[in-house]
């Protein structure tokens, strides 16, 4: 879904943000993108949004190369990412609902579209009791659910959170990420920058990226080039770990042909095809019933 090949980024006063930089990202992934501060987290979300351009490499979104895409097909990349900040970045003048809301209302959204999209989304971050607060009357954690919300407004394929935690206590920040998680598991691919060790040692089994003065210095999920995943991307073969196990069923099909054994051809074949329903992703939200007994205020 994402590739970055060899990206590099030198800003005009010589400083070099990022050197070298490649990786994939599969749909459905959840990865942290850690190191210390300078390392080059924010520059990497800020190529990946279109707000800069790397100095060399590509930068492929959906196979596309993003360095390319101008007018509407760049207007779409933008709404496909969806960002979450520190400092959340919320309208103060506008309720927690409108602020949601706007996100839809520039994207043309009719009313009654908007009205169900923020409901379900204030839903999901639990926060419909605080649909019409202002961002000064909700706490840290509140506020930052409320600006999770409105990145998921436009239906992104992808959030980027750059330290969504770091203004948050320990307590907040487990919510929050257990949010994110819970966005993933709906079939959104999540990426996090945090440089918090608490929340890297309790999640110790997610994806991470480690970067240190520009330059990836681990990768715990990095198993296979990146040309090599696009290849499987395109495939009905995701990862390299999950084709033994389907070369292993193929050869128990054909042998049962062989064999002229129906029934074990009949129960593999059956078996393939609700494998391949489970790992659909979902990537719509779920629908709930309105709360409220009037309209957007
Ligand atoms: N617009 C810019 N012009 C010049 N240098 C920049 C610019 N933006 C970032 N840098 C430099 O690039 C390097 C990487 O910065 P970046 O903001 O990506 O780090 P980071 O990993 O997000 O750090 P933090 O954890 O503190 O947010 C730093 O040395 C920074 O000073
Ligand atoms: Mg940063």
């Amino acid at each position: 879904m994402l590739v970055f090949q060899s990206i590099s980024k030198t800003f005009p006063s010589g400083i070099s943000a990022l050197e070298n930089i490649s990786f994939t990202v599969d749909k459905g992934e959840f990865i942290f993108l850690t190191g210390p501060s300078g390392a080059g987290k924010t520059t990497l979300m800020r190529l990946l949004t279109r707000n800069m351009d790397p100095s060399s490499g590509e930068i492929l979104f959906q196979e596309n190369n993003i360095s390319t895409l101008k007018n509407q097909d760049l207007y779409k990349h933008k709404r496909q990412v969806g960002v979450v900040f520190q400092d959340y970045k919320l309208l103060y003048e506008l309720n927690a609902w409108e602020n949601i809301a706007l996100a839809l209302e520039i994207l043309g959204k009719k009313e009654s579209e908007i009205e169900q999209r923020v409901t379900d989304l204030l839903k999901l971050v639990n926060l419909t009791d605080k649909a019409f607060l202002f961002p000064s009357q909700l706490s840290g954690g509140e506020a930052q659910r409320i600006s999770i919300a409105r990145a998921l407004a436009s239906a992104p394929s992808m959030i980027f959170a750059d330290e969504p935690t770091g203004n948050l206590d320990p307590e907040n920040s487990l919510t929050i990420i257990k949010l994110l998680k819970k966005i993933n598991e709906l079939g959104t691919t999540v990426l996090v920058a945090t440089h918090d060790q608490s929340l890297l040692d309790e999640f110790d089994k997610i994806r991470q990226i480690r970067l240190e003065r520009g330059k990836i210095v681990k990768d715990t999920g990095a198993n296979q080039p990146p040309a090599e995943n696009v290849k499987a991307q395109n495939s009905n073969i995701k990862t390299k770990s999950e084709k033994p196990e389907l070369e292993t069923k193929k050869v128990k099909k054909d042998e049962a042909k062989k064999n002229n054994d129906k029934e074990t051809e009949i129960e593999q074949e059956a078996q393939e095809k609700e494998e391949q329903k489970v790992k659909k992703p979902r990537i719509s939200l779920p629908k709930i019933k309105l709360p409220f007994g009037k309209k957007k205020p």
